[in-house]
C-alpha cells in the first residue's frame, strides 16, 4: 500500500486527488491551515468515509513553517508528495504579492530540501500553471514553450517550477512538474470565474440573486475538468522518469463564451444580468492561454474526458441545487444574501 503526502489537500484540486488516491488504496496524508472557522468542507465526506480506518490523516500546517514541512516528510514517510498548497487566486496576488510569493516558495523548497535530506526515493510533484507562460500571443502553448509571468503569483510558480528541475538535475530526485491549465469543477473557489459565473446562476434560477458583476471577458481560456487534470498528476508520477508535463483540453474560449453557453442552457441572456466593475480587471491580464498536451496524451496515455459543455452542465447542476438550499434557509430566516457584493 503506497503513502501520498498532500499539501493543500483542503483545496479544489486537494479533493479530487485525494478522493481519487484513497479509491486506489493509498493512505493519504493531508495539511490542513489552522482558521478560525473550520475550512475542510470539501473533504468532509472523505473524512466521514476514510479517517476512522486510519487511510485518511490529516496534520495542521502552514508551506511556511518549514519545521512542520520536514517532520512531516520524516514522520508520514510517504512514497508520493503533492505540493498542491498556494494562494491560488492571481488578482488576489496583486493584493497579496509576498504572502503570495512567500506561501509558493518557500514551502517548495522546504519540501525539496527535506526529500533530499531524508529519502531520495520520494517523488514529488510541483503544481506548475499556464499562468507561467504569460500569455501574449495567440501560441499553442507546450512544456517548451517560453515563461513570461504577468502576476506575482504567476513569478512565484515559475520559482517553483525551476527549483523543481534544478532538484530534479542536481540530485537525482523523482521531481515532476505538471504545468496545469485552468480547470473547474463544482467544487472550484467561488471566487475564480467560472464558479462565479454559475454560482450566481443557480442563484439568478431560484429569484435570489438579480446580478454578476465581473471585469474583463474578453480573455480566454483552456477550461477542462478538476477530476481529469488530478488524474493526470497521478498518472506523472507512476511514470518510468521525471519530466514536466503539460495538461490542456487543446480548446480555448472567452470568459463571454463561457458566460453565453452558460446563460443559454436556462435560456437567459447573460447581457440581462452582467454588470461590469473595474475592481475585477488585473493591473496585468493574461490574454490567452490555448495548451497542446500531446506529450501527456502520448506518453502518458491520459486524456481529457469532459468537454466546456459538460463541465458547465455539471456545475450548473450542482449550483442550481446549493441555490435552492440556500433559498429555503432565506425563506426561514436562517441566511443572509450577501454574494451580490462579494468577490
Ligand atoms: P485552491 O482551491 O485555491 O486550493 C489551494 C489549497 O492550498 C487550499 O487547500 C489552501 O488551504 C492551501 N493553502 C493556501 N495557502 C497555504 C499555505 N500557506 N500553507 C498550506 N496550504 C495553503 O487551488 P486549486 O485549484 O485546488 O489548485 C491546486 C494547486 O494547483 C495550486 O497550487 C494552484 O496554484 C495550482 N494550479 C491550479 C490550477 C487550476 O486551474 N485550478 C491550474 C494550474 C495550477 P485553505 O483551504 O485553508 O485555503
Ligand atoms: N476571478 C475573476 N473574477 N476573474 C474574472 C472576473 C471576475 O469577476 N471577470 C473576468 N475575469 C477574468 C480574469 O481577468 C481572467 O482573465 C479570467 O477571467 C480567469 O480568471 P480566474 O478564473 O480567476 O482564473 P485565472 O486564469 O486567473 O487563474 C486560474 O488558472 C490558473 C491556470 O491558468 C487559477 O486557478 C490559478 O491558480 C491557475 O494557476
Amino acid at each position: 500500500m503506497k503513502t501520498a503526502l498532500i499539501t493543500g489537500i483542503t483545496g479544489q484540486d486537494g479533493y479530487y486527488l485525494s478522493r481519487f488516491l484513497l479509491e486506489k488504496g493509498y493512505v493519504v496524508h493531508g495539511t490542513v491551515r489552522r482558521a478560525s472557522l473550520i475550512n475542510t468542507y470539501r473533504i468532509d465526506d472523505l473524512i466521514a468515509k476514510y479517517e476512522n480506518s486510519g487511510q485518511l490523516i490529516l496534520h495542521y500546517s502552514d508551506l511556511l513553517d518549514s519545521s512542520s514541512i520536514s517532520s512531516l516528510i520524516q514522520s508520514t514517510k510517504p512514497d508520493e508528495v503533492y505540493n498542491l498548497g498556494a494562494q491560488s487566486h492571481v488578482a488576489v496576488s496583486f493584493q497579496n504579492p509576498m504572502y503570495t510569493t512567500q506561501a509558493g516558495n518557500v514551502g517548495t523548497l522546504s519540501l525539496l530540501d527535506a526529500i533530499k535530506h531524508s529519502d531520495t526515493e520520494i517523488k514529488f510533484y510541483q503544481a506548475s500553471s499556464s499562468e507561467m507562460f504569460g500569455g501574449e500571443s495567440q501560441e499553442t502553448l507546450n512544456e517548451n514553450s517560453i515563461l513570461d509571468p504577468k502576476s506575482p503569483y504567476a513569478a512565484s510558480k515559475v520559482f517553483s517550477h525551476n527549483l523543481t528541475k534544478i532538484y530534479r538535475e542536481s540530485y537525482d530526485l523523482f521531481c515532476v512538474n505538471g504545468i496545469l491549465f485552468n480547470h473547474e469543477s463544482p467544487h472550484r473557489g467561488e471566487t475564480f470565474v467560472t464558479r462565479k459565473i454559475t454560482r450566481a446562476l443557480g442563484r439568478i434560477s431560484h429569484g435570489i440573486q438579480k446580478k454578476l458583476t465581473l471585469g474583463n471577458i474578453e480573455a480566454k481560456r483552456d477550461w477542462g475538468f478538476a477530476g481529469d487534470y488530478t488524474r493526470g498528476m497521478w498518472m506523472m508520477m507512476q511514470y518510468e522518469k521525471p519530466e514536466d508535463w503539460v495538461l490542456a483540453t487543446g480548446k480555448s474560449y472567452s470568459v463571454k463564451e463561457f458566460l453565453e453557453k452558460a446563460f443559454s442552457k436556462l435560456e437567459l441572456d447573460y447581457e440581462d444580468y452582467t454588470l461590469f466593475s473595474e475592481k475585477y480587471y488585473r493591473p496585468l491580464e493574461v490574454n490567452y492561454l490555448l495548451g497542446d498536451s500531446s506529450k501527456a496524451q502520448n506518453k502518458l496515455g491520459w486524456k481529457p474526458e469532459v468537454d466546456i459543455n459538460q463541465l458547465i452542465d455539471m456545475m450548473l447542476e450542482y449550483d442550481i441545487n446549493l441555490a435552492e438550499k440556500e433559498k429555503v434557509l432565506i425563506e426561514n430566516g436562517l441566511l443572509r444574501p450577501t454574494w451580490e457584493h462579494s468577490e
